[in-house]
Parts: C-alpha cells; structure tokens; sequence
C-alpha cells in the first residue's frame, strides 16, 4: 500500500505542476481517443513501468476541472480540505449502510443533515440521506411525493393518473426520474417562467386545476433553487399555500444554489425553504468538495423511512435504526459521501462555507460588471445568479466556446433561455480570483482576434 501511495504522490504532483502552466488539457479528439491513449485490456496485464506510464499519460490527457480555466459545468476548483477527507474515504472504503461497517462516519453524515436541518430551522422531526447526485436527490424527493400521496402504490404499483409540476428552466431529471417512478413523462407539466427564468405561479395554479378537472391527480411541484441555465430562484411560499390546497408535495431542488443557505447575504433567494417539504444541495457545486456530495433533507423522517426501508436480516443485526443509515437511503452498499463535506465544514466553519458562497457571487459581479462595461458584449442574466450569461461580438455562442475547447484555451459552455443562445460563465470556482475572471474575458478576446477566419464573417 505505502507504495502505491508513493506512486500516486508522484502522479499527482506531476498533474499539479503541470496544471498550473497548462490550466486546459491537451485536446483528445474522440475519433482519435483510442488512437491517442493506450486503453487497452489485455489477457495478462503488463509490468509495472508500463503501468505507470500509461497512467500517467491517461491522466495528464484529462480534462482539468479544478484549474482557473474551467467554467464549464455547476462545479470546479479543488478544496484542499474536502479533498483530504474524500481519499480517507477511499482508503477507509466503509459502506454507509450500517453502524457496524462504517461506525464513527455514520455519526459524521448524521451531523452533516442535522445541522442542514438546524440552520433551515427544522426541530427533530427532519432527517435525510446522501444519494449518488442531484438527480437522483430529486427522485427520492419524486418517490416519497408519490408514495405520500398513495401510501399503496409501493405495495400495488401505480394505479392513478398523477401529474407533477415544475418549470420550463428546471432540470431535466425530473421528466426522467417521473419515469423512473412510474409517473410518466407525459404527465410532467411544465410551468412557463417570467423574464427572470423563475416560475409563472400563477400559471401552476390554473394547471392543477385543469387537470383535476381532467381526472388526474397532481401530487407534486418541484421547485428550483439555482435553474441549469440561468441561475434562477423560483419563490417558495405562494407554491406551498397552492399546494396545501391541493395536498401537494413541495420539493425544492437546490442542487445548483441550495447551498445560499450558509449565507445571510444569499439566503433571502430561499425564503421559505422551512415550508417545503424536501430540500436537496449538492456540496459539489457551490461549496466546492469533489463529486458527488447529494444531501436530501425531509422536514418529517418517516417519509424517508416510508419509501425507502426494507428488512434485511443478512445486513441489519446491531444497533438502532438511528445508526443503520441503509433504511432510509436509495442504494445498499454506498460509499462515504459524507466525510469530504465534513472536513470541509469542521476546518472552515460554518462561516468559512458562507465565505465560499459570497465569494461566487462577489465574482458573478465582477463578470456582469466588465460585460456591462464593454459594448462588445451582450448580458442576457441577472443579478443575483451566479450563471453569467453573454455573447461576444454576435459570435454564435456555439462557435466559440466548442473553438475555445478544440484550441484548449479555455473550457465554458453554452446555454439558452427563450429565444437566446449565449455562453454560460459559472462563476462556481472558489478558488478563483478577481484576476481569473477578468482572465476569462482576456483570454476569449485574444483567442478571437488571433483566429478571426474561424468566425468569419464575424458580424460588427
Ligand atoms: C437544478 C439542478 N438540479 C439537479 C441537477 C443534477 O445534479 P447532479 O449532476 O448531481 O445529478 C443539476 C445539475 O446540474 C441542476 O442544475
């Protein structure tokens, strides 16, 4: 083992030295993928300096997420604190299941949801789990939707027409995980949003009640804090007043900016998060540990029990539900999610991760601050998101950031909203500074200049 650890310092230490002269990878065509990189199994294995350098080769040829130069997706930048505590995980390889086989990290995922549960101001009667992603928070909000609303159907199967809601500008999960449930793709509604990318209550309101006119049976809205494209918050108590009316389910998924929560400046964007019924955050998008960290928090824990528990003998033998964390999760066997997210908060504090939040939006200014400032470019977000979204020069947003990932120059995509398509800077890295940001913008402007026959005629 001591070897292996030696031999991963040595990788490691070559990837970031290499990083910082080269933030972007070097780009590997997908056609030239097995070309380029020797991937191959064989029959007998080969020896280990062969080893060594094919491994070495496959990760410095991988696409760096943690540097100033990504943007791309809703995670980035490398949290040395949380980073420690994900590879005692892997060396200490518990599944979470049960307090015999991960003892002590039970207790520290425990703390994890129940301080979540205090700082939204739930007492006692809140519990939750960790889940492999966002999505997948959002399904196990779905089934205990579903299940709330028919205690038979985990027993019998579906036997209604039930509908669920939630906004054009929401993740795409939901329409898969309302298949997953048995739901139904087609009866996932979807709420147009104002300008803001947040949704049209009043619109939701007239639905529920078409389709109850119908014969179908709405259990369910899905509220976002944080849309994919935009950034958006979608308000919480009006929704919640229409759903008690209806005996609805109120979900909010907060995997993109749930974690505004930690910040007083910031958690005005999720006022009324007490009056939902589940919450789910991703750690690994705006407070920075590595993937995946999914915390889905329900305001009364026998929902989670109700849905999500099963007898078992062969795995339940000791101690009390309490500590046997398998009778309330998706999966059997899981891994510990947990313990990067508390290396985390213990070093920083609850402080330190109000810190990490404040710092994406202080960066998200920076950023609409310079587009504003330049008439080269068009802002089409808002305030208070940390998604920026722009165009340059009228180049198709398209264009460039897939020119700015062939050159490897810099890796940031694209989104859309109504009839826009524009790039989309997530300022989500922590790490970075006033400097990178302002970097980006440098760096696009440089990269356009030098290889202006790309984006000929480039419209002035
Ligand atoms: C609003 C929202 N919900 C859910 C998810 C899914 O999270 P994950 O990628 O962890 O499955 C995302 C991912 O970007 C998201 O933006």
């Amino acid at each position: 083992m001591l070897n292996t650890i030696d031999k991963f310092e040595k990788i490691v230490r070559e990837l970031l030295s290499d990083e910082a002269v080269r933030p972007v990878s070097e780009h590997v065509a997908s056609q030239e993928l097995y070309n380029t990189l020797d991937l191959s199994l064989s029959e007998n294995g080969i020896p280990d300096e062969e080893f060594e350098l094919a491994l070495r080769d496959l990760v410095l040829k991988t696409p760096r997420t943690a540097t100033n130069a990504f943007f791309n997706q809703l995670f980035g930048g490398r949290n040395d604190k949380a980073v420690l505590g994900d590879l005692l995980a892997v060396i200490l390889n518990n599944s979470m299941y049960t307090y015999k086989a991960a003892g002590p990290q039970v207790g520290v995922e425990k703390i994890l949801l129940r301080e979540t549960c205090n700082i939204i101001g739930w007492n006692g009667g809140a519990d939750g789990t960790f889940a492999p992603g966002g999505s997948m928070t959002n399904y196990m909000a779905m089934v205990m939707a579903r299940d709330a609303f028919d205690r038979t159907i985990k027993y019998d199967g579906v036997q209604h027409k039930m509908t669920v809601y939630t906004s054009k500008e929401s993740h795409y999960s939901i329409p898969k995980n309302a298949a997953f449930a048995g739901i139904g793709r087609n009866n996932v509604r979807y709420v147009s949003c104002d300008e803001f990318g947040k949704m049209n209550v009043s619109e939701l309101s007239k639905m529920i009640t078409e389709d109850k006119q119908n014969g179908f049976a709405p259990i369910m809205v899905n509220l976002t804090a944080g849309t994919t494209v935009m950034g958006a918050f979608d308000e919480i108590p009006e929704v919640r007043e229409i759903c008690d009316a209806n005996g609805m389910w109120v979900h909010l998924d907060g995997a993109y900016c749930g974690s505004v929560l930690f910040s007083d400046a910031y958690k005005h964007l999720i006022k009324g998060v007490e009056l939902v019924d589940s919450f789910s955050y991703n750690a690994h998008k705006m407070l920075g540990t590595p993937l995946s960290c999914s915390i889905i928090v329900a305001k009364n824990k026998q929902h989670l029990h109700d849905s999500f528990s099963n007898d078992a003998s062969y795995l339940y033998q000791t101690d009390h539900d309490e500590f046997n964390l398998g009778k309330t999760s998706l999966q059997c066997g899981r891994r510990n999610d947990a313990l990067k997210f508390w290396t985390l908060w213990k070093s920083v504090g609850t402080k330190g991760l109000e810190r990490i939040v404040d710092h994406q939006f202080d960066l998200a200014d920076i950023a609409r601050d310079y587009i504003n400032s330049n008439s080269d470019y068009t802002l089409y977000s808002y305030g208070e998101s940390i998604s920026v979204c722009f165009n340059y020069k009228g180049i198709p947003a398209r264009k460039i950031c897939t020119a700015l990932y062939e050159h490897s120059e810099l890796l940031v995509g694209y989104g859309s909203f109504r009839e826009d398509e524009f790039i989309r800077l997530v300022t989500i890295n922590a790490q970075n500074k006033k400097e990178d940001i302002l970097n980006f913008f440098k760096t696009l402007e440089s990269f356009v200049e030098e290889h202006s026959s790309i984006f000929d005629p480039v419209p002035q």
